[in-house]
């Protein structure tokens, strides 16, 4: 089973539009539509996973009827707690469709609208190769450490740099078997899905992403989005 995970399970804040972001319209269409759509385009998926904060459930389930009548690959579930959280309960899902050993989950953020269907092919490959794959791209700025405010603590070299994007992908059982030898302290501090596959040393693949792919999270990013689909 290959399934994609939409993370919608959190509201975001630093977009500032007073909504949950999953539902700012861009270019007259919801975040959350736009980025199901670029899943929908390709063929691999057996299940999409939405999911949505617990108070959003309906109000999802509704967009999705109205933009996909009733298409049954999506799937609307509800978000954890963490983001690892609701990866987790996507995971749960496809463990519950009694899913065949070596399933792939895709995961991605909602609101990375502009990912293109060779990034989501290319994540489901290597996922597929070596276990756990990332989309990254190389970091452009000199990235300070700073761990006492207002006080450069490390430089690390750039050249080693890069941000991570998503698609995210990865074998949900090699997942869940590190997952469950974590402790609380391990797993209080996880916020990223491949640092789980990094805290027990397993081979994560950092494939090339895009600069186009970015994260809508800033009220700029919504004028730099629209700006893309007036070009
Ligand atoms: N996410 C999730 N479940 C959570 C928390 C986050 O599914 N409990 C999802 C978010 O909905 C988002 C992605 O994970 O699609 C990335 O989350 P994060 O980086 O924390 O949020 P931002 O998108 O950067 O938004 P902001 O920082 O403004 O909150």
């Amino acid at each position: 089973m290959i399934c994609a995970a939409i993370l919608a399970g959190g509201i975001g804040s630093r977009l500032k539009q007073g909504i949950p972001k999953q539902f700012v319209n861009i270019n007259n269409k919801p975040i959350l539509v736009h980025s199901v759509e670029k899943f929908l385009n390709v063929k691999d998926f057996d299940k999409i996973i939405v999911s949505s904060p617990k108070e959003c459930i309906d109000k999802t389930k509704k967009l999705m009827e109205e933009y996909f009548n009733q298409n049954d690959k999506i799937i609307v579930i509800e978000g954890g707690l963490t983001r690892n959280g609701t990866i987790l309960n996507s995971i749960r899902y496809m463990k519950n469709q009694n899913c065949e050993n070596d399933s792939i989950l895709v995961t991605h953020d909602a609101s990375r609208i502009f990912v293109s269907e060779k990034l989501i092919s290319d994540s489901i490959k290597y996922a597929k190769e070596v276990g756990a794959a990332s989309a990254v791209i190389p970091a452009i700025d000199v990235i300070f450490e700073s761990r006492e405010e207002g006080k450069l603590t490390s430089i690390p070299l750039r050249k080693y740099l890069y941000h991570a994007q998503t698609p995210q992908s990865f074998n949900i059982d090699k997942f869940l078997e590190v997952y469950e030898d974590l402790s609380k302290e391990e797993i209080a501090k996880l916020d990223e899905a491949m640092i789980i596959f990094h805290l027990r040393n397993l081979e994560v693949k950092l494939f090339p992403g895009d600069p186009t792919n970015f994260k809508i999270t800033r009220p700029f990013d919504i004028t730099l989005a629209e700006a893309i689909f007036k070009d």
